[in-house]
């Protein structure tokens, strides 16, 4: 912190609450780590305040910020140009600002296809995809997937309707890539014994409900790579069974600091330090 000066680069955080938030030593490592003059703030903010904030920020030595819950629909009204995915995906996680321009990224499902080459080696082109959960996240990695060439994704969720309005979109936004909803337990049992990957988007098995998990991953075949999104724990009961089965297990680590190096890089211009944004996760205060 002793280097802060009027050249100083500036990076938000908003969202709200941000109490639980990683990104900030991440990145704060990661500039420092490289040397770079730059500083990560949260900014908790609230839906009525995030116009002043975001001009303000305008205004400011700001190079951008992130968006994070429950932010990142709303603020796509305040970006002057939209990019490819953040578009396809309707949501924005990351921003950059350029001669008081700003310009929406989503890097989520980036992040999640990085951590998906990162640990099982897998490239997603022409891959068969089951995706349990049709929230945000899920949103976010399968419009990525589509628009990554995948062969066909399916969608199982505890309310159908979301999981087929999802489904349609991605029919609508995405060509070459086939999307369909998942549910009656008979299809379903044979659409999982035929799939690539699987991924939970869902919180399911989330800290403190450890003993949870959104299905029983040993109906796959043990080729397929299993992931979850869910970071704490790192291994969940999920992602435990899939292991007993034998397949490759991906955790959502990989996606947590996969997307804020996608980030770092529009930022920053620079080959993002991913083994230092994995470290300042791993000690207490992330340092
Ligand atoms: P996120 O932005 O993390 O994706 P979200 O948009 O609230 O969060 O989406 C959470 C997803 O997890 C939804 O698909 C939700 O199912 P519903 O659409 O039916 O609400 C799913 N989900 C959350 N808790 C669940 C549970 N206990 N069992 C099954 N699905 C669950």
């Amino acid at each position: 912190m002793k280097n802060i000066n009027i050249h100083t680069k500036l990076v938000g955080l908003l969202g709200y609450p941000l109490a639980h938030s990683k990104s900030p030593a991440m990145q704060n490592r990661a500039f420092q780590s490289m040397g770079l003059n730059f500083l990560y703030l949260p900014v908790e903010v609230e839906q009525e305040g995030l116009p002043d904030v975001i001009n303000g920020m305008k205004k400011m030595n700001f190079a951008g910020f992130n968006v994070t819950i429950p932010h990142k629909i709303r603020v796509l009204e305040f970006m002057d140009e939209l990019d490819y995915l953040a578009g396809v995906i309707g949501a924005v996680n990351t921003a950059v600002i350029e001669k008081g321009r700003i310009k929406g990224y989503n890097t989520d499902g980036q992040g999640f296809i990085r951590s998906m080459e990162e640990g099982a080696g897998l490239t997603v082109r022409g891959k068969r995809v089951f995706v349990l959960g049709s929230g945000g996240a899920a949103r976010a990695i399968t419009m990525t997937l589509a628009a990554h060439g995948v062969d066909r994704i399916y969608i199982c969720n505890r309310r159908r309707e979301k999981a087929e309005a999802l489904s349609s979109e991605i029919n609508a936004k995405i060509k070459d890539c086939s999307a369909a909803v998942a549910f009656e337990p008979k299809t379903m049992e044979g659409m999982l014994k035929n799939i690539d990957i699987l991924i939970n988007t869902t919180s399911v098995g989330m800290h403190p409900h450890r003993h949870q998990t959104p299905m029983d991953a040993g109906l796959v075949d043990s080729s397929t790579v299993v992931c979850d999104i869910v970071y704490n724990p790192a291994q969940t009961r999920f992602l435990e069974e899939a292991a007993q089965r034998g397949c490759k297990t991906v955790n959502g680590l990989g996606m947590l600091v996969n997307q804020g190096a996608e980030a770092f890089r529009l930022w920053t211009g620079q080959r993002p330090p991913i083994e230092e944004m994995y470290k300042a996760l791993s000690s207490p205060h992330g340092e």
